[in-house]
């Protein structure tokens, strides 16, 4: 329920990593839903199967189940071998809107909240250190948004992109245009959310959600190893916690669809539980 007539909240939660990610979801968003009243829930789902890679179907069910509105992803997404059924799930999986149209999936959905608001919720992708062979992101937003903004003007974006700098150049680009620009697949949180001078909501990255003594949610020793030996070796995701879930919580005016607030969220949990229960299937 939102805070007040003409206000929309709106929580984005950083890549879920494994079962740790998914068990933090579904454990924290009681907590999170009392806190923060949203409107809204988006996940980043992209590292949420099993070895933090891709997505299944069981997993989006169990997402969705658990509390997720929406869920967005990046360059990971086709990495298990379910990823077809996956999308036939629910339309509420988003791909990067400028992967190729043969690619299953879309980059954006439009909701309408329990009250009553319609948003868009949309995920791109950066090409910078990544996936050169894509699409422009500047232009597919620039294409979409001119659709997009004769359904409502509360748009939400999932940029999923490496470079700093190739996300502060989106959000320069969109800022007046959209509601919010967040970022994801770095897995490691900034400490720059702000509302930029036109309205948009923005932070770099928000983080990941995994073991808090881990890299990039994944066992410290295989990743330093390969590093280190530069010989192959089978990262796998850390499971020991202490854990960490972040994210943000974002409050906008549905008049205008320009952004009130951001607020980063890192909730550390000492005591996670993770089991079928918590994590769901794979
Ligand atoms: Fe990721
Ligand atoms: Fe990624």
């Amino acid at each position: 329920m939102s805070i007040g007539q003409g206000t929309v909240t709106v929580l984005m939660i950083g890549d879920l990593v494994g079962r740790p990610g998914r068990a933090l979801f579904s454990s924290l968003i009681g907590k999170l839903r009392a806190q923060y009243a949203p409107d809204c829930v988006v996940v980043n789902g992209e590292n949420a199967a099993q070895n933090g890679r891709g997505i299944t179907a069981p997993t989006v069910e169990f997402l969705l189940k658990a509390g997720a509105d929406v869920i967005t992803s990046g360059n990971h997404i086709f990495g298990q071998k379910g990823f077809t059924a996956a999308f036939a799930a629910s339309d509420r999986l988003l791909r990067p809107l400028n992967f190729p149209s043969e690619c299953p999936g879309k980059g954006h959905v439009i909701v309408t909240t329990p009250s009553g608001v319609t948003l868009a919720i949309v995920n791109a992708q950066g090409r910078v250190f990544m996936h050169e062979q894509l699409a422009c992101p500047f232009k597919g937003m620039e294409s979409l948004l001119t659709f997009l903004r004769t359904q409502t003007k509360l748009i939400f974006l999932d940029f999923h992109a490496e470079t700093t700098s190739e996300k502060q150049g989106m959000s320069y680009f969109l800022d007046g245009k959209i509601t919010a620009q967040v970022g994801t697949h770095t897995h490691v949180p900034t400490a720059d959310e702000r509302i930029l001078p036109n309205g948009t909501a923005y932070i770099t990255d928000l983080g990941c959600c995994s073991a808090l003594n881990s890299m990039l949610g994944m066992n410290i020793q295989s990743v330093l190893s390969r590093m280190i030996t530069q010989l192959p070796s089978k990262f796998a995701v850390e499971e020991n916690g202490p854990h960490v879930l972040r994210g943000v919580c974002i409050k906008a005016d549905t008049a205008t669809g320009k952004a009130i607030s951001i607020e980063r969220i890192s909730i550390i949990e000492t005591n996670l539980v993770i089991n079928q229960d918590t994590a769901g299937k794979e």
